[in-house]
């Protein structure tokens, strides 16, 4: 049958028709089409990992394998293998100083299916959810549960990272507020007294709605690149820093990110048995956990101490080598009197770096008009991938990127500055 006869009217519901794909991915897909034609762009799109250069933990490779050896190929339990659940109360119990018994988490797909299942049980349609950008994803989020969206603009003077006051106004409409930190896309993190604040908000906020027999607001509080963090600068999280927080607290976390391991996709919620226990059923019906013996070898890995130690240990050498030595070169073009601007790495696999080249003319003539202008120029000559802030939903910074190094070797970064101060240099 012809499209044709489908021109007029959706053969979708209306919601799925409007979701588009990510903004990230389509720039992603962009490079890869150049690189398929034999161009050399160096991608530092991509918030996952090239697995030549950060491999998973061999250990948990090989608990993988074991445990296909061990025939685990049934149906793992809907919310977790128990043992893993097990672990991971151990695991935040000894690291993070936070108090969880194994029935108040579930295990998923990576932390992809935890965000969902919060977003569609905490938020009515018509129901408003606030996040700040540049933030990754939420406004996808906010689509699918139809909610409203309240958009809090951040600025480099904060780091990218939203101030408490700045969601005061918006608190009393809110059903959900969706923090990450540290965040991508800025590998910046929450300062303590901040996180403090907006603890006390939300507080204040439900203690008004229990009286008057309102559904609180829940903060979801993404984490999953928490045992990545840099110099002096720490991971905080509210329920340590508020107890009375605990009961609105949604937890996102994985071993995606500090463990190199987006492809094996194990993932996690935690949150107060009350509310935890009000999505399992949700859950159940999407059916987004990940293996049984991916599950299995996580728990046998995350169990391990020294095994994780030493993974983290160096991985975390590793990873802030390349930003550290990133930022350097980009103080150093900065230096030079170039346009370029970087705030300090801090946490996660990300650099927030600023090409401030509206208005330059390139060597063919034209003028820089536009973030898609500066993206094309840098993939164009200096063969480099950047994501706009943009892509994170942010609009008010047009010049400032994400860097990822989760793809380039230590080697590689001189390379990528010469090329980008080059390119840089043609610019009058
Ligand atoms: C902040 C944040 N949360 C969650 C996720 C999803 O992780 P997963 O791959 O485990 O679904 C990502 C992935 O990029 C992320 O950056």
């Amino acid at each position: 049958m012809s499209n044709n006869n489908f021109e007029n009217f959706r053969i979708v519901s209306d919601m799925v028709d409007t979701l588009t794909d990510s903004d990230i991915r389509k720039i992603a897909g962009l490079i890869n089409k150049k690189i398929n034609q034999g161009e050399k762009i160096f991608n530092l799109t991509i918030g996952d990992f090239n697995p030549k250069v950060f491999p998973v933990p061999n250990e948990y490779m090989n608990e993988v394998f074991n445990a296909y050896k061990e025939r685990h190929t049934n149906y793992p339990p809907i919310v977790g293998e128990p043992e893993l659940r097990k672990t991971l109360s151990k695991f935040i119990s000894d690291r993070e100083h936070l108090d969880y018994s194994p029935d108040e988490f579930i295990v998923g797909g990576g932390g992809r299916p935890l965000i969902f299942t919060y977003f569609i049980s905490c938020v009515n349609p018509d129901e408003t959810v606030v996040f700040p950008v540049p933030s990754w994803n939420n406004n996808y989020y906010a689509h699918i549960v139809k909610s409203k969206m309240v958009i809090i603009e951040t600025s480099p003077e904060n780091n990218f990272m939203p101030l408490a006051d700045s969601i005061k106004p918006f608190i009393k409409d809110a059903s959900l507020i969706a923090m990450c930190s540290p965040l991508n896309p800025t590998g910046t993190v929450l300062q303590k007294e901040n996180l403090n604040l907006l603890c006390d908000l939300i507080l204040e906020e439900n203690q008004r709605r229990k009286k008057a027999n309102i559904k609180p607001v829940y903060l979801m509080y993404d984490q999953i690149y928490w045992l990545l963090t840099y110099k002096n600068y720490k991971h905080y999280n509210p329920v340590s820093i508020n107890p009375e927080m605990r009961k609105y607290t949604l937890f996102v976390d994985g071993m995606s990110k500090y463990f190199a391991g987006t492809g094996l996709r194990v993932g996690w919620g935690f949150a107060d048995d009350e509310v935890i226990t009000k999505m399992k059923a949700l859950f159940s019906h999407m059916g987004a956990f990940p293996p049984k013996p991916e599950q299995i070898a996580a728990s046998r890995f995350l169990a391990n101490k020294e095994w994780v130690d030493s993974y983290i240990d160096n991985f975390k050498q590793e990873v802030s080598k390349r930003l550290f030595s990133f930022y350097e070169g980009f103080l150093k073009l900065k230096s030079k009197g170039y346009k370029v601007n970087a705030i300090e790495p801090q946490a996660a696999i990300y650099l927030t770096v600023q090409f401030d080249l509206i208005g330059l003319k390139k060597p063919d003539g034209k003028i820089i008009q536009s973030t898609e202008d500066i993206t094309n120029y840098l993939i164009d000559d200096a063969k480099v991938g950047l994501v706009p802030f943009s892509a994170f939903g942010s609009y008010n910074n047009p010049t400032w990127y994400r860097l990822s190094v989760g793809t380039c070797t230590h080697e590689e970064v001189s390379e990528i500055l010469y090329n980008l101060e080059n390119s840089l240099s043609k610019l009058s």
